[in-house]
Formats: structure tokens, C-alpha cells, sequence
């Protein structure tokens, strides 16, 4: 049925999932349908009154019908309701070995981030057969990162990271849209999505950006803006050494902890204050207006980069999933 025309090809992995889930909801909603309309005019040709002193027999409920419109119904919806929950779940965890890349909406156009250096706009590059993470956020008002031939949609919202994944399976070329109301040109936020043979993929990304790797870019960043200052690298600085943070459980100065994602790296990055590093002292400016998302997002991998905390043992980085929301 994927070859009907009023579906979007499939081109990933859950793309067959979605539509068998939908074929479902139809094909319950259809037959529903039927039985309702069917059952009205049979009903009202069947019972009609026949003659005008006829009066109808008192009828006190029937409890094996009410039973019946009852747990029918209910195990239809259960269905419904744990599908869906089983492929939302699915979609919200992208598996560890995922290509990471990031997207930055703006009023309007997408901005696309690989790690090795390269930049698009309004075009993704991705290899077929492997699963992609994309991590995005928003320079303004909120945006909707939607590929049909993927069953993918995800908000991309301005102040944090939403993040979906998708492993395409088939090469090609495959729209991209905006699918939440952005202002004017909504209309005119949209893209392709370029899936390519994998080594036709390794021969385009391998050229690299022009000025380096994502986190290459995030160290220049971290010079100009003099972090290394304060962050310094063997722990002598005011401010927390950053080699080995990413992934690590952080204990804050409020007794709490937190577990050290992007969305925390980000937020030390504009709202320093937020949450204070036990045996810190508030001392870091905010860069709110002094770097782009694309700055922090360039400056969340070179902290990435900074490898395992020396002598931290294998494996010690939990697994980060940032919550699926809308
Ligand atoms: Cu961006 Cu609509």
C-alpha cells in the first residue's frame, strides 16, 4: 500500500510502522462508520412507526449489549493506545551509534551542522542505511522539522534542544518542510533531504567544512571568548574543568545533580547562573547575545571533544536521551 498515491514514499525504517498504525486507525474508523450509518437507516426503516395510535414498549436497558459497546470499544483504543506508544517511544530514542548532526531554524530556513565541519542550508546530506540524530533548536519563534517520507516531525523550539532520529532506507531526494506556522514566509522554509550511498556520503563529507571540524570551530570559539580564561584544562582555573564533562553526573552547589547533556551545557553557556558547580563561585558572565545557537552548538561538541576525564573508567559516560515533548 506504500505505493498509493495518497501516501509520501517510504523512505525509513519507521516510515512502515507509522502507516501500518494508520491503516489501522482508518480501517477501525471506516468500519465504525459504517455500522453507525448502516444501523441508523436500518433502524429507522425497520422500527418506523406504522400507525398513528402505535406506542413503543418500555425497554429498561440490556446489560450484554452495554457490556459489549463497552469492552469492544476499550480493547480497540488499548490497541491504539499502546501502538502508538510503542513507535512514539521508538522515535524518541535514537540508537548510541546514531550520526549526530544539528539543526538551527530561523525565520526562514533551516540551517544544518555536520560534526566534521560541514554547513547546509535548506539541504541535508545523510547516508542511507545509517540512523541520523538530529539535535535542534531555534533562533526565534518555533519552528516544526518535518520529512514526510520519514513519518518524521519534531518541534524545534527557540531557548532549547528537541532531538528526533530516522534511519532512511532508501536513496534519493525527499522534501523537507516546516510544519508549524512561523510568520510570513512559512510557506517558503523547506528543503531536501539528500540520502546517499554510503560511500558516495564519506566522499562528500570527508572534504570537511572550510575551517575545520564543528569542535575545531568550538575551540577557536572558546578561545575568542577567553574561557579558557577561567575553564583551564588541568582544574587550576576559577571556574570547573571541562575535560570529561559531557555525559558525567555534575553535583551542584544546591545539593542536587544534574547530568551533563547539551541542554546543560547550553544553559551554562547563556545562563550561567542557573545551576552553580559545587565549590564554584557565580562568577561566569552570561553570553545570552554574544554567541549564536550555532556558536553554542559549536561550542557543546569542542566540549565534547575534550574526551574522558583522565583516569575516569570505561564506560563512565551515561547515555544521554533529551526528553521527547511537545
Ligand atoms: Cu518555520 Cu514554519
Amino acid at each position: 500500500m506504500g505505493s498509493l498515491p495518497l501516501f509520501p514514499e517510504q523512505a525509513s525504517t519507521i516510515a512502515p510502522e507509522v502507516d501500518h498504525l494508520l491503516y489501522y486507525l482508518l480501517t477501525v474508523a471506516v468500519f465504525f462508520t459504517l455500522l453507525i450509518f448502516g444501523a441508523i437507516f436500518y433502524f429507522a426503516i425497520r422500527y418506523r412507526r406504522r400507525s398513528e395510535r402505535e406506542l413503543p414498549h418500555v425497554i429498561h436497558g440490556g446489560l450484554t449489549l452495554e457490556v459489549l459497546w463497552s469492552v469492544i470499544p476499550f480493547g480497540l483504543t488499548m490497541v491504539m493506545f499502546s501502538w502508538g506508544a510503542s513507535i512514539f517511544f521508538t522515535e524518541s530514542r535514537p540508537p548510541a551509534d546514531a550520526l549526530q548532526i544539528y539543526a538551527v531554524g530561523k525565520q526562514w530556513m533551516w540551517k544544518l551542522q555536520h560534526l566534521e565541519g560541514q554547513r547546509e542550508i535548506n539541504e541535508l546530506h545523510i547516508p542511507m542505511g545509517r540512523a541520523v540524530r538530529l539535535t535542534m533548536t531555534s533562533e526565534d519563534v518555533i519552528h516544526s522539522f518535518f520529512v514526510p517520507a520519514f513519518r518524521t516531525k519534531e518541534d524545534v523550539v527557540p531557548g532549547r534542544y528537541s532531538t528526533t532520529w530516522f534511519q532512511p532506507t532508501k536513496p534519493g531526494k525527499y522534501h523537507l518542510f516546516c510544519a508549524e506556522y512561523c510568520g510570513t514566509n512559512h510557506s517558503r522554509m523547506i528543503g531536501w533531504i539528500y540520502v546517499m550511498e554510503p560511500r558516495d556520503y564519506e566522499n562528500w563529507v570527508s572534504g570537511g567544512g572550510p575551517t575545520g571540524s564543528l569542535a575545531d570551530e568550538g575551540g577557536r570559539l572558546f578561545e575568542s571568548l577567553a574561557c579558557s580564561n577561567c575553564h583551564k584544562p588541568d582544574g587550576s582555573g576559577r571556574c570547573p574543568n571541562l575535560v570529561g564533562l559531557f555525559g558525567r553526573i555534575v553535583q551542584l552547589s544546591n545539593g542536587s545533580t544534574v547530568v551533563a547533556d547539551e541542554a546543560y551545557i547550553r544553559e551554562s553557556i547563556l545562563q550561567p547562573t542557573a545551576k552553580i558547580v559545587a565549590g564554584y563561585q557565580p562568577l561566569m558572565p552570561t553570553f545570552q547575545g554574544l554567541v549564536t545557537e550555532e556558536g553554542v552548538l559549536e561550542l557543546v561538541e569542542y566540549i565534547k571533544s575534550l574526551g574522558p576525564k583522565p583516569g575516569a573508567p570505561a564506560g563512565a559516560n551515561v547515555p544521554v536521551v533529551v526528553p521527547h515533548q511537545q
